[in-house]
């Protein structure tokens, strides 16, 4: 089939080289035509294993190409997927500029038949909009789909090449027809393709995420009560994880869940609810919780170090997950801003995302080349991004090269017992 992808930062261009190594003609539009450009020479504008490789494949093979011209893309496609930003507006709901900004371009360069798919994640009603913005804009016949996305950051390509399910929300026996046929390929293992109305669509994605921001914020809870009553939320988390009914997943505490989803996307879930008259007691609780807890550790540092005022700070781990290099909304952020105000120093390290945070956080960090080098005359050391290069890191090293041992453990990771062996103090969350 003749694809357009209009939005080609993580979603989008994960999906547009997906659905070309399966063989569709796709073209990847955005409108930063930096982005273009560099995509055009090779070079890929976000870190996601296994992406380079299938994106100059498919290039190659002239399946995948990329552009600034909407109008052209809308013309040579059949099926259009809208996967721009939906970020947090003012006032916590999702902001649709740019999806209703991308139906407008898509209603003024109809030549025929589309199916337009929301693959951004929006809330209930966004389909309606779009479908009311392009119809206005010509007579041309339109199918709105809303696809919500699943993909994890760090597995996209796998995730999008592998799903657990495919969710289909549409009113139009053409439009569904066509989604079947182009999901076909990924769902071989008997994965479910799940065809429903739109709102339940587009509210499947916003459960979805806030059901497992629910997980972490509750385990979370549970840790800081830990700490506070002298159990250890490991042992927790693997009395309750075993129980069939629960499961082990999304249940490892830590400081706190972040990236470009879940935060603004509960927060957006909030506001769906305020806007039906039902306010979210749980997802307002989640929200909090989270908030909360991104800095839980920082109290615990300054009471420590007896104040932070002149204190250096290593932190290892800057994206807001491993395997990416996405900061959005990275509790780093959050643990390093709240440093910063105290008074205290930081030293910051991270495989990936040392040109995001150089962008974000400008000179008032020092940047280090290597993860040792964070640990450099420190007076403690935050792991906040679990990335594998930091489980089993030489501590005699950061040992010797800290001012002071001290090791607060954002993300549970380290064995508590042997560090306190080998003569650093360690706390980590909900752990004895
Ligand atoms: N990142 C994820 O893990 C993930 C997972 C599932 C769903 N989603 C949802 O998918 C959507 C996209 O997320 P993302 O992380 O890929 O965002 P992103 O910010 O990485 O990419 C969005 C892209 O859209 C482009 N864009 C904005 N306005 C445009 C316009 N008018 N015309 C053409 N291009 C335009 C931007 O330049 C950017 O490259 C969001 O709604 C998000 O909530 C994200």
């Amino acid at each position: 089939m003749r694809i357009g992808v209009v939005g080609t930062g993580y979603v989008g261009l994960v999906v547009g080289t997906c659905l070309a190594e399966n063989g569709n003609t796709v073209v990847c539009v955005d409108n930063d035509e930096t982005k273009v450009t560099a995509l055009r020479r090779g070079e890929v504008p976000i870190y996601e294993p296994g992406l380079d490789e299938m994106i100059s494949r498919n290039v190659a093979e002239e399946r995948l190409s990329f552009s600034t011209d909407l109008p052209a893309a809308v013309r040579a496609s059949e099926i259009l997927f809208i996967a721009v930003g939906t970020p947090q507006g003012e006032d916590g709901s999702a902001d649709m500029t740019h999806v209703l900004k991308v139906a407008e371009g898509i209603g003024r360069a109809m030549n025929g038949y589309k199916i337009v798919v929301n693959k951004s994640t929006v809330p209930v009603g966004t389909a309606r909009r779009v479908r009311d913005v392009i119809t206005k804009l010509t007579t041309h016949p339109v199918a709105v789909v809303s696809n919500p996305e699943f993909l994890k950051e760090g597995a996209a390509v796998d995730d999008f090449l592998k799903p657990d399910r495919v969710v289909i929300g549409t009113d139009d026996p053409r439009a569904e027809q066509a989604m079947r046929e182009l999901y076909s390929p990924f769902v071989r293992t008997g994965n479910p393709v799940l065809v429903m109305d739109l709102a339940s669509a587009e509210l499947t994605k916003y459960a979805a995420n806030a059901m497992l921001a629910s997980r972490i914020s509750f385990m979370n809870e549970i840790a800081n009560l830990c700490d506070r009553v002298g159990a250890d939320v490991g042992e927790v988390r693997k009395g309750i994880g075993t129980d069939s009914r629960i499961g082990s997943s999304f249940l490892f505490p830590g400081i706190g869940y972040g990236g470009s989803c879940f935060p603004k996307d509960v927060k957006a879930l909030l506001l769906v609810g305020q806007a039906a008259g039902m306010p979210l007691h749980v997802v307002a609780a989640v929200d909090r919780v989270n908030e909360a807890q991104r800095v839980v550790l920082v109290p615990r540092i300054e009471a420590h170090l007896g104040g932070l005022r002149g204190k250096v700070v290593g932190v290892w781990g800057l994206a807001f997950k491993p395997r990416t290099d996405d900061l959005r909304e990275a509790p780093a952020l959050a643990v390093i801003e709240a440093l910063l105000a105290r008074g205290a120093s930081v030293r910051a390290y991270d495989p990936k995302a040392m040109g995001a945070a150089r962008r974000v956080l400008g000179d008032r960090v020092t940047f280090c080349h290597r993860s040792y080098e964070a640990a450099e005359g420190a007076d403690a050391l935050v792991l906040a991004t679990e990335w594998n290069e930091f489980r089993e890191p030489d501590f005699e090293r950061i040992r010797t090269l800290m001012r002071h041992p001290a090791i607060f453990d954002g993300r549970n990771i380290y064995n508590p017992h042997h560090l306190r062996e080998m003569g650093f103090h360690y706390e980590g969350v909900g752990r004895r």
